[in-house]
């Protein structure tokens, strides 16, 4: 593997399989997995005052302010399984984001190596997410159709029970491709200037993502 840490971020719409890519590639690059999503999700389900603020925002499909966020997630990277580096998802989500990572990463000498850019058509998406289910304990992302558990409403990692998101409802999602595709989006051009944006095709079956992220991944770090 290349010297240094291993800083990837997959950038994606919302339901583009960035959590369902992750849980994959994590295990394979032995990175840890760091979603802000699930990071809000799990303040939330302990009641914490940062998960309530959250809340207010992700049930109208809106973003979280920036340094609510930032501050949080850079929280997280601190810790020591991110000494060798994570894997991003849902994080950076804006341009101001994005510079707080790149500023916090070059104070100690780090840069991010790839960015997958996971692209799906929005109407394949909002079909999508009608079918999500997510364990209450890990997160994990399950489809009914596409990506069914082995025991309907029960994780197949931890025996967690499966749940419907409450920001999955249609026109929640719809919002949430609107303030991607304002807010988000620009973030494509911001790392391909970089150098570090890699395309990868999400509109085909879940194994063949992953085949197209490993390749990149391989090309940008030569590992597997
Ligand atoms: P977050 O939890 O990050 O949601 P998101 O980006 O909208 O993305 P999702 O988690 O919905 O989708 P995903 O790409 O992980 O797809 P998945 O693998 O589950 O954020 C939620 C909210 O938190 C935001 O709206 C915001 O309010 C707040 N927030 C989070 N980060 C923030 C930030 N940085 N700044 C400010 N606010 C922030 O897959 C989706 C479904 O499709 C699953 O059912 C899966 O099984 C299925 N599937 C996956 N791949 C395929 C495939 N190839 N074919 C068929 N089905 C597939
Ligand atoms: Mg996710």
């Amino acid at each position: 593997m290349a010297k240094g840490p291993t800083f990837i971020i997959l950038l994606g719409p919302p339901a583009s399989g960035k959590g369902t890519q992750a849980a994959q590639l994590r295990e394979a690059l032995e990175l840890s997995h760091v979603a802000s999503g699930d990071l809000f999700r799990e303040n939330l389900g302990n009641e914490t005052e940062l998960g309530l603020k959250a809340k207010e925002y992700m049930d109208r499909g809106e973003l979280v302010p920036d340094d609510i966020t930032i501050a949080m997630v850079m929280d997280r990277l601190s810790r020591p399984d991110c000494a060798g580096g994570a894997l991003l998802d849902g994080f950076p989500r804006t341009i101001a984001q994005a510079e707080a990572l790149d500023a916090a990463l070059t104070t100690q000498g780090h840069k991010i190596k790839l960015v997958p850019n996971i692209a799906v058509p929005d109407e394949v998406l909002v079909e999508r997410v009608g079918g999500r289910r997510i364990c209450r304990v890990c997160g994990e992302s399950y489809h009914v159709q596409f990506n069914p558990p082995q025991k309907e409403g029960v994780c197949d990692r931890d025996g967690g029970e499966l749940y419907q998101r409450d920001d999955d409802r249609p026109e929640t999602v719809r919002k949430r491709l609107k303030v991607y595709w304002k807010q988000t989006s620009p973030l494509i051009d911001y790392y391909r200037d970089q150098g570090v944006l890699a395309e990868v095709n999400g509109d085909q079956p879940i194994e063949a993502v992953q085949a197209e992220l490993r390749a990149a991944v391989e090309k940008a770090l030569r590992v597997f």
